[in-house]
């Protein structure tokens, strides 16, 4: 077994965890600070949300320096720190990588919007206009046209996300050139791979066909706005796919991945982890990707029994020879797990089965930082304390398709948004939470319900919290070799609410049972 097998990765959001250094922002020193905190809960591995310099229009997915880190986390010294710390414990690092785009401060779009004759020109994705217009029709995921006009040398450049996130043009040798030299100097330093961001956006229909669906963005979130069941929302993402097919999971990014993995294997022992809902993305099973998001887990609007046995029976056969599932419950593009599938009265009690499910099942477990201690949604509704420009983006959209009042759209940005799941972490029942000093204003307002009981002082103190729970349930999981390394086998259940299967490996079987209701059974 390898150690992505078998460890729990813990994202951590860096600009919310822990601030080391007292100007409202989590930074390395923090996180430093909390490496017992993570080697006492159990994880084996850290995945990190970008922690590269950024202008930060999309919260650090917009890199401007891939080589670097971003002054206000610290500097490339505490990196080092922060990862020799976390491989002391045992404790690998993942970090997050983003292919698909940079920012448009990065040194190399500076460069390749200079001028038209420019040798990084083509690093990027440029097109004449057609008729006086953008080269197609194509959206923008995040809103608009896909395309920005470049006044000073008269083309478009292409963006799949934010206009600031111009995408990379990954049919230049010189780009991939480029790139994998990111990756082996991050391996170099010691870092144990790489969640891959967006990796389905890599590539576009090569053609630049207008997608002809009939439907355009204002439609799909009047449609959006609508749903009320699963199948109103299987309805939307089938209008999703309609208007962006042409934009992902086009051909020749199984080629590239493939080459990543080269390189990556040039290296003992890393891992590279997809954020992607396709499993082509396994490859043969040990050529591509050796994880990949089950985001339709993450997904299901409740978690029954039902539906968790679909979701394995359905995935688990599909999955080709020798690849290993990748289980998640929350991240930070979505509701907390417990906002997600708590029912509004015995969401902490849910929370409890549902972790016992995501560690009971076939795969490697991801937590998300925060859901050790019942971290919830934190709906704040002033859209000047908006940090994600997704939050501010559905504020606007929703004034304008749906004609929606200022204060209710704004508490659509507030619900829409991802700010909502990324307040700072909860450390204690001190002012902001512990989470920096009491005069500081931190990034995001932290979630008041930190003076309950949410917080990780207070739990550590009682054996019956949810984080003393998380932390003998781990260390349940990583003593039974058949919950690491089992098969995955449903037996039925007379009890519609039970869920049971087992783990079974040469001597070792588990059974395990979850009752996923209120009721005695
Ligand atoms: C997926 C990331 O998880 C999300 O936060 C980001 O906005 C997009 N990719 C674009 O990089």
């Amino acid at each position: 077994m390898k150690w992505w097998q078998t460890a729990v990765f813990y994202q951590i959001y860096p600009r919310s965890f822990c601030d080391g250094n007292g100007d409202g922002i989590g930074d390395f020193k923090g996180m430093i600070s909390k490496l017992d905190y993570l080697k006492e809960l159990g994880i084996g591995a850290v995945w990190l949300s970008p922690h590269y310099p950024s202008p930060n229009v999309d919260c650090g997915y917009d890199v401007a320096d891939y080589c670097d880190v971003a002054p206000e986390y610290g500097t490339l010294a505490d990196f080092d720190q922060f990862l020799e710390g976390c491989h002391q414990r045992g404790i690998r690092v993942v970090l997050d990588m983003v292919l698909n785009h940079t920012s448009d401060q990065h040194a190399w779009f500076i460069e390749s919007r200079s001028s038209c004759s420019n040798p990084k020109r083509d690093w990027y994705v440029w097109k004449k206009a057609k008729n006086g217009q953008a080269p197609n029709n194509w959206d923008s995921t995040f809103g608009g046209s896909a395309w920005e006009w470049d006044e000073k040398t008269q083309e478009y450049y292409y963006h799949y996300f934010f206009k600031e996130q111009p995408d990379l043009n990954w049919h230049n040798p010189e780009v991939r050139r480029a790139m994998w030299n990111v990756v082996r100097f991050w391996l170099d330093r010691g870092v144990d791979g790489f969640r891959l961001d967006a990796v389905g956006t890599i590539f576009e229909r090569e053609d630049w066909a207008d997608q002809d669906s009939g439907l355009d963005q204002d439609e799909l979130y009047r449609r959006s706005r609508k749903v009320r069941t699963p199948e109103d929302f299987f309805g939307v993402m089938a209008d999703f796919d309609a208007i962006f097919h042409n934009q992902y999971d086009q051909p020749g990014v199984h080629e590239l991945m493939k080459e990543l993995r080269q390189v990556v294997d040039e290296y003992a022992d890393r891992v590279l982890i997809g954020e992607t809902d396709s499993l082509s993305f396994y490859g043969s099973g040990d050529d591509e990707l050796q994880l990949v998001f089950n985001f339709p887990l993450m997904r299901l609007e409740h978690l029954t029994p039902e539906n968790v046995r679909g979701n394995q029976n359905e995935r688990l056969p599909e999955l080709p020879p020798g690849a290993w599932p990748c289980n998640t419950l929350g991240n930070h593009d979505s509701p907390r797990m417990l906002n997600r599938y708590g029912d509004g009265i015995h969401d902490e009690a849910i929370a409890r089965v549902n972790l016992a499910v995501l560690l009971g099942l076939k795969g490697t477990p991801v937590l998300y930082n925060g859901e050790e201690i019942g971290m919830s949604d934190y709906l704040f509704s002033d859209p000047m304390q908006f940090r994600d420009s997704l939050a501010l983006r559905y504020f606007e959209l929703d004034k304008r398709v749906m004609g929606s009042a200022p204060e209710q759209a704004a508490q659509v940005g507030a619900h829409e948004g991802r700010d909502k799941c990324r307040t700072p972490h909860q450390w204690s029942n001190a002012p902001q939470a512990g989470f920096c000093p009491p005069p500081v204003t931190p990034w995001l307002p932290v979630n008041p319900n930190f003076s309950a009981g949410i917080n990780v002082a207070d739990q550590e103190k009682d054996k019956h919290s949810l984080l003393s729970y998380y932390r003998r349930i781990m260390n349940a999981r990583q003593s039974n070799k058949a919950l690491l390394q089992g098969d995955y086998q449903d037996i039925p259940s007379q009890d519609v609410n039970v869920l049971i299967y087992s783990r079974s490996i040469e001597d070792q079987r588990v059974i395990c049972m979850q009752n996923m209701s209120d009721k005695v059974c």
